[in-house]
């Protein structure tokens, strides 16, 4: 969240007395060279935390034949608080079997239906568009994260053949779609510095050409739209979406939408912010442990080069110390990501000079400097 009278409304109930205790999944490519540097602050932040780190990875794969193991959902559902999870994503693996597996497997399987990704300007200079100010890009992506095409039904019928037919089934349900319409509304009522009086809530469907799956988004956002008559709900094509993104982003506060518009229009969002580099999520589900990750992938074009930006897993763990309850310390790890930002203390992507390694040294500089409370 940004501001310092925001409250994150999706977090765990507070356990006195008890550590949290966070898995970590660091992955394939620039996964752990982001990771590796995140959790560099976690003693700086002061917030006692217990970290287990897990192997599911392109390399574990490919040794083991392990994708996610038996168990393992029930593990961390019962046993941790949440999971801080880098990327998965590697060329030795064509088919992506283990990001399959492991990272939609978790989202399904721990059932994360709400994917948070803030699309928030942290200064100017990142902005490609011309004479947009943070003000103005400050909202919320609330993208569904537990149906449409990702479910993978479906199959295929004459495989390798001119014949060949595929079919991917786009699964909406009644509740899935309630659920997170009505997270946006919870969300879009939070402060966060926007400019708007009154809260806004726009719904992103293609209900034109999909009336079938986009007419029960629209039925569900009616209803949960008129119980709310304090927000200024509304609703574009995602098309029309697409475009005002870019053309006009300060008219939005949270945006709902489903699985794959969620994911495309995310990246968009991230663009506008300076790029997959500074771009945070979560994959939440109210109250129990959830995912925290970077929108990005496992980017192979530079991994292992010491370019990789990340600031997006610094911002990624400020999420995950929000959903703990510790929104102190995601304000000030927020802060301090801003203010590398500002002092140009960043790497390639976004216009520094800097390595991974060195930029992480420039966030924990700022955390750890007697000023910093
Ligand atoms: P990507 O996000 O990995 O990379 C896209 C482009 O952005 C690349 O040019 C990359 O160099 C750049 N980039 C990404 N993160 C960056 C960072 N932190 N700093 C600087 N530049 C960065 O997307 P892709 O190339 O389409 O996918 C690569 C692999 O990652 C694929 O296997 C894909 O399935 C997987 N993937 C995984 C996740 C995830 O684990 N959550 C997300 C997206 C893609
Ligand atoms: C993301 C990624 C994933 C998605 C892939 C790796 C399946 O692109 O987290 O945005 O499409 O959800
Ligand atoms: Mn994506």
């Amino acid at each position: 969240m940004t501001g310092a009278d925001s409250v994150y409304p999706f977090g765990l109930a507070p356990v006195p007395g008890r550590r949290r205790r966070i898995a970590v999944i660091a992955g394939d490519g620039i996964g752990p060279e982001v990771v590796e540097q995140a959790l560099r602050v976690v003693g700086p932040l002061g917030v006692p935390l217990e970290i287990q780190h897990f192997p599911w990875s392109a390399n574990h794969y490919l040794q083991t034949q392990e994708t996610l193991p038996k168990g393992a959902l029930i593990e961390l559902r019962d046993q941790f608080d949440a999971i801080f999870f880098g990327a998965l994503g590697d060329p030795r693996v064509p088919d992506g079997v283990v990001a399959r597996d492991v990272l939609l497997g978790l989202r399904f399987g721990l059932d994360l239906y709400i994917n948070l990704r803030p699309v928030q300007l942290l200064d100017e200079k990142l902005c490609p568009v011309k004479g947009k100010s943070r003000r103005d890009v400050n909202f919320w992506v609330l993208r569904e994260n537990t149906e449409g095409p990702y479910v993978q039904m479906g199959g295929s019928f004459k495989r390798d053949t001119p014949d060949e037919v595929a079919i991917s089934e786009d699964l909406n349900t009644r509740r899935g779609v309630e659920r997170i319409i009505r997270a946006a509304y919870t969300l879009a009522k939070v402060p966060h510095g926007s400019s708007h009086d009154t809260p806004r809530v726009c719904m992103v469907d293609k209900a034109n050409a999909l009336p079938h799956a986009h007419g029960l988004w629209q039925r569900a956002f009616r209803e949960v739209a008129a119980e709310h008559r304090d927000v200024q709900s509304s609703h574009l094509f995602v098309d029309v979406a697409a475009m005002e993104f870019v053309r006009t982003p300060e008219r939005f506060d949270a945006v709902v939408t489903s699985n794959l518009f969620g994911d495309i229009l995310t990246d968009l969002g991230a663009a506008i912010c300076g790029g997959l580099g500074v771009a945070a999520s979560g994959n939440i589900h109210p109250g129990r442990c959830s995912l925290f990750e970077p929108v990005h992938g496992s980017a192979p074009d530079i991994a292992g080069k010491g370019l990789a930006n990340p600031l997006a897993a610094f911002l990624t763990l400020a999420m995950l110390y929000d959903h703990l309850g510790e929104g102190r310390a995601a304000e000030r790890l927020r802060r301090a990501v801003e203010h590398v930002v500002l002092a140009g203390q960043v790497t390639r992507d976004v216009g520094g000079t800097l390595s991974t390694a060195e930029c992480g040294d420039a966030v924990l500089r700022v955390l750890t400097s007697p000023t910093s409370n």
